[in-house]
């Protein structure tokens, strides 16, 4: 095989970063794999021999500290951090209370920088390492009823764009990774909630996106175990892409973004153009 790494990886107890754990071991890597309830990663993971498991809730820096320190301690290094907790947050925009918005923005989007924050001095230190960060199809398009999730993510991808410059001449690579659907638990009770009726006139569709919404639990296209051995491959390439895009709905909707962005410069393109002081060469 390749070099051995050290996988250090959040969310692991369920969901896609349990199977990311144990697709990074199956290929020989050594993991950290943490979360919120510990027990919780040993039972998703299983026994392994270059196996750590620790407690990290990604809203603490303090926890994101004290798991950088276990995993140096045990291994010496970290070569990959996978950024996969989240949650799921979903409603009109009207309808999500403002402490439910921040909620969703402190985990999904400050929480990754917290333990990006704790992880990049090791990293640095080694002149290597890379950082990848799971996003969403809903980090490249907004959709009606996702905009405190799509806030996150489209935050998450322009944080991490910015931080690519900034760490790529110390050795570390970045990649951002859209998933489309895939059968985890995030529309499940434990990982999704669902903003309360407050506006009459988002009644008719908020029945219909809800409806829509339970109907995808359990019968979404993607396979995590999949998308987990992937990542893998993707970890294991010499020039690692800056964004990996993951199922066959994920490029329909880059695609589409795509397309959008050029018919959009191309509407106003002249008066785009005409906007110089007229003292400035075009
Ligand atoms: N599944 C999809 O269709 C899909 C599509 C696009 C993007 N994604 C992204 O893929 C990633 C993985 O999600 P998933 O689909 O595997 O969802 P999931 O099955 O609901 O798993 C989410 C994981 O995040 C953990 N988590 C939530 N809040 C946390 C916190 N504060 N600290 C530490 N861990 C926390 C959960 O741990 P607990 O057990 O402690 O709650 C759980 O292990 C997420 O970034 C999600 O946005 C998923």
């Amino acid at each position: 095989m390749r070099d051995k790494k050290v996988w250090l990886i959040t969310g692991a107890g369920r969901g896609l970063g349990a199977d990311i754990a144990k697709a990074v071991l199956a290929a020989g890597h050594a993991v950290v794999a943490t979360g919120r309830d510990p027990a919780a990663v040993r039972r998703a993971v299983g026994p392994a021999d270059d196996l750590l498991v620790t407690a990290l809730d990604i809203t603490s820096p303090d926890d994101a500290a004290a798991a950088v320190q276990a995993a140096v301690d045990r291994f010496g290094r970290i070569d990959v951090l996978v950024n996969n907790a989240a949650t799921l947050i979903a409603g009109y925009f009207e309808e999500i209370p403002p402490e439910d918005f921040e909620r969703q923005l402190r985990t999904n989007l400050l929480g990754p920088m917290s333990v990006t924050r704790a992880v990049l001095p090791v990293m640095r230190r080694q002149r290597s390492g890379h950082i990848i960060s799971i996003s969403s199809g809903a980090g490249l398009v907004g959709f009606e009823f996702s905009s405190a999730y799509a806030a996150a993510k489209f935050g998450l991808e322009g944080w991490m764009d910015s931080l690519a410059a900034e760490v790529a001449s110390f050795g570390v690579h970045t990649t951002i990774v859209n998933p489309g659907f895939f059968r985890t638990e995030l529309l499940s009770q434990e990982s999704a909630s669902y903003a309360q009726e407050s506006v009459d006139d988002y009644a008719d569709r908020r029945a219909a996106q809800l409806t829509w919404w339970n109907a995808q639990h359990g019968q979404q296209p993607g396979d995590p175990v999949k998308l987990a051995r992937a990542l893998v491959i993707v970890a294991d390439s010499d020039d690692p892409p800056r964004r990996f895009i993951a199922g066959a709905d994920a490029i329909a909707l880059a695609e589409q973004k795509i397309s959008e962005l050029s018919a959009q410069v191309a509407a106003f393109r002249e008066l785009s153009l005409s906007l110089a002081h007229d003292d400035t060469e075009s």
